[in-house]
């Protein structure tokens, strides 16, 4: 059987991930800091491989196997991994000391580098992560509208805050999760992207409405991108209403050009919020958007909303990092065609061969961002209701351990290319996938 072929061969190759493994499990819940991290294998008698270094495209854990990493941090490292520019200027500061819990020249700069980029963001707030980001953000919103309820998007993934951590998990509504208030006590209602049913929604609680927030392309939702023609409406009804707009571009933000993925869509938010590349492999989330609302934050304004706290908001190094990371990303326009090219065409080239093949598996994304879905049985050009529906996550699990094996790393499928990625390691991706599709498609788990 391809699963017991695969799981030996694991174990045979990762003797002492297993080995720290079995001691993760008894010091952290479920082994692991982040849930996503097991990369499904637990529930396939696998377990997540323990990594020691990274270097440019590739990842190397405690065992010395090397993967072609296509995960690249949770997307963040577009330049590919510890580029020598970041590292240098890294190695700089730490001699000089890397927290004061002052302010720094730095995040002055890294605020108007933002600013002078998208012609939305007008005034930048720091702090240490997305999900506090898009937390804040909707704090705004409702504070600056006098509105109690804020729409998001469902599979809309903003973190796992108290107040946008609803409808995450699939297209049913309503379930809240354990230790969370209900969807109608937070003020949470959910709508479905590309879906004209989405505006009778927002225009039915129009009145309590303070803020739309999603993700133009929906990132740990799956890589599915909403149509420019929905943006378009939501822009147009929000204004209608004096409902704020969030783009949260956490992920898209400098992934598909040097700026955020608005300025492309040219459709332009109230609100932003960024994170992951902007902070070049460092913590760091951000709100940006018009001044007169995010200078509410401000301690001087005596209506002021609050926003921090945060030890560690506008932390030295991310602020430094991200700077760098910027101004090696203004240089870099025929590294984002390039990557976003190859993107594009990986995606469609798996789909046309997992279609001919009559495979139960799907290719999504945009440009750079490349995710696969193995679903519970082939459906020719599945809808995202039905990738979600019909989603295999054994089989998905099989999928990334398969990848394991031949020395590939990714999550959600895959994840994303970075500038790192030659031409020949996207034809490598292809190769291990038409090896490995037929096998882990037919496999019977439950
Ligand atoms: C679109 C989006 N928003 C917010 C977040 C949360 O960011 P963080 O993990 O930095 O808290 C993420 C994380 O994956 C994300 O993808």
């Amino acid at each position: 059987m391809f699963i017991k072929g695969e799981l030996e061969t694991f174990e045979r190759n990762h003797p002492k991930s297993k080995k720290l493994w079995e001691k993760a499990i008894n010091v952290l819940p479920g082994g692991i800091s982040h849930n996503i991290r097991t990369f499904g294998l637990p529930s396939i008698g696998g377990f997540p491989v323990i990594i020691s270094s990274a270097n440019g495209p590739f990842i190397k854990d405690i065992d010395e196997n090397m993967y072609l990493d296509f995960w690249n941090g949770h997307f963040a490292m577009i330049l590919g991994h510890n580029p020598p520019e970041i590292q240098e200027v890294i190695r700089k500061h730490l001699s000089y000391g890397w927290h004061f819990g002052t302010n720094t020249k730095q995040q002055i700069e890294l605020a108007s580098r933002l600013i002078d980029d998208n012609p939305s963001v007008e005034k930048v707030r720091f702090c240490t992560s997305g999900t506090e980001a898009t937390m804040y953000a909707t704090r705004l919103a409702r504070a600056y509208t006098k509105r109690r309820l804020v729409a998001k998007a469902v599979m809309g993934w903003h973190g796992a805050s108290d107040t946008l951590c609803y409808d995450v998990g699939g297209l049913v509504n309503g379930k809240a999760p354990l230790g969370q208030l209900k969807a109608n006590e937070a003020g949470i209602i959910s709508f479905e992207i590309n879906h004209d049913d989405s505006f009778n929604i927002i225009q039915k609680y129009s009145k309590d409405l303070a803020a739309i927030i999603l993700e133009p392309i929906l990132g740990g939702g799956g890589g599915f991108p909403v149509s420019i023609d929905f943006l378009k409406r939501l822009r147009e009804e929000s204004e209608k209403y004096g409902i704020l707009l969030i783009f949260d571009e956490v992920i898209t933000g400098y992934r598909f050009n040097d700026s955020l993925f608005q300025n492309e869509l040219k459709i332009l938010p109230d609100l932003t919020t960024m994170g992951k590349i902007i902070g070049g492999g460092f913590p760091i989330g951000a709100i940006g958007g018009k001044n007169e609302i995010i200078e509410r934050s401000s301690p001087e304004d005596k209506n002021q909303v609050l926003i921090g706290g945060g030890t560690f908001s506008g932390y030295p190094l991310s602020m430094i990092a991200g700077l760098k990371t910027l101004e090696l990303l203004k240089n870099s326009q025929q590294q984002y065609i390039r990557i976003n090219d190859e993107g594009n065409r990986l995606i469609q080239h798996l789909n046309h061969y997992f279609n001919d093949e009559k495979l139960a598996i799907v290719a999504s994304g945009f440009k750079s961002m490349v995710m696969l879905h193995v679903l519970s049985r082939w459906i020719e050009n599945p809808s995202i209701k039905e990738i979600i529906e019909y989603a295999d996550k054994k089989r998905e699990a099989l999928l990334q351990l398969a990848l394991f094996n031949r020395n590939i790393c990714g999550l959600h499928g895959l994840g994303a290319l970075s500038m790192a990625n030659t031409h020949n390691h996207i034809i490598q991706i292809k190769e291990v996938i038409e090896e490995i599709a037929q096998p882990v498609s037919n496999s019977l788990l439950n």
